[in-house]
């Protein structure tokens, strides 16, 4: 799916329906406008949905976003919500805890938009009224990431939370400069055969390290750590001066952004005890393009591990079962 990237954030943002703003519900008599000012974005979904929140997040390190964004990856929403606007993502929409979170929005009586494929997120967000975006297929979530992220980012800007529109276009030509990677990525996934990677990543890009540790877990059935610094640096750090066997360090850097300094002041001290991260430089001139750069590279290296590795990248078999017990 990975050269279809460009394409399909193109096409799925031709599906965010136009009229967003003027939707007016009722449900349990409380009525729902889509048109009153919001105080908050709430992001629920899981896994290669779910990240799609985390790399919004980044990305308000650097956008003037005017209000915070709310990660939840739970079955529940925070209880201290007041006028928030939830994004309800799920790929396949059987996702139990999104559907869930989904309904406790809406009775709650918030402005909920789902972003997903269909499934039974789309049928009973429908059956009330509530928005829908329909996204292309891909052969797994994570495989879809450009179509759950890119109509997220078109929401975000229909309700004035941040000015996207120039940006896509840079995003889309990171996915277009990783995918010309290809034998970096291989190199780099042949450094970590054997090792249990843990990921350095500053804050700004807490997304890109959580997204590659979930693509070494689901393509390539590997192990990995994510650390993220500051705070990192004030704990994990410690772990350095032990020969833990079999760990090896990556350092995820931005461009010469204000944490390049602290990451390279974070390499000098790991070095110094012994530690060799293999560093990984994110390119990209503006925060989109630099996300989308991360992301996809960093799946390649991972699908590039599972070629190496001999496993089957696209089936997560444990995943499955447990979701369909909880469906
Ligand atoms: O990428 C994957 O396959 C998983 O991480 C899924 O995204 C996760 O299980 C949630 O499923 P969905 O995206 O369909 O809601």
């Amino acid at each position: 799916d990975y050269p279809r990237w460009p394409s399909l954030a193109r096409e799925s943002i031709l599906n965010v329906p136009m009229d967003l703003r003027s939707i007016k519900l009722s449900i349990d008599g409380k009525v729902i406008d889509y048109s009153e000012e919001i105080d908050s974005v709430v992001i629920t979904g899981m896994g290669g949905s779910g990240v799609v929140g985390d790399i919004i997040n980044d990305l308000c390190w650097f956008w003037d976003c005017r209000v915070p964004i709310i990660v939840s990856k739970n079955m529940r929403l925070p209880k201290r919500l007041s006028r928030p606007l939830v994004i309800a993502i799920s790929y396949s929409g059987n996702t139990a805890e999104t559907i869930m979170s989904a309904n406790e929005a809406l009775s709650r009586g918030y402005p909920v938009i789902g972003v997903t494929t269909g499934g039974k997120l789309s049928t009973v967000l429908t059956n009330k009224g509530a928005p829908v975006v329909l996204i292309p297929k891909a052969s797994a979530p994570r495989y879809g990431l450009p179509a759950l992220l890119y109509p997220t980012l078109i929401i975000l800007e229909r309700f004035g939370v941040a000015s996207v529109i120039n940006e896509l276009e840079s995003g889309i030509s990171g996915i277009e400069d990783a995918l010309k990677r290809v034998d970096d990525a291989i190199n780099l996934a042949k450094q970590l055969v054997n090792s249990v990677p843990v990921v350095w990543v500053t804050e700004s890009r807490r997304g890109v390290g959580i997204r590659f540790k979930n693509d070494l877990n689901e393509n390539a059935k590997y192990y990995s750590v994510v650390s993220v610094v500051p705070e990192g640096a004030h704990n994990d750090i410690a772990a350095v001066t032990t020969k833990q066997g079999g760990l090896k360090h990556v350092a995820i850097m931005g461009p010469n952004d204000y944490e390049g300094m602290y990451e390279e002041v974070l390499i000098d001290v790991l070095s110094s005890f012994g530690a060799k991260p293999i560093i990984v430089k994110l390119e990209g001139k503006t925060p989109l393009e630099t996300e989308m750069y991360g992301v996809t590279y960093l799946g390649m290296v991972t699908l590039a591990l599972a070629e190496l590795l001999g496993v089957e990248p696209v089936s997560t078999e444990p995943i499955d079962r447990l979701k369909n017990l909880l469906s």
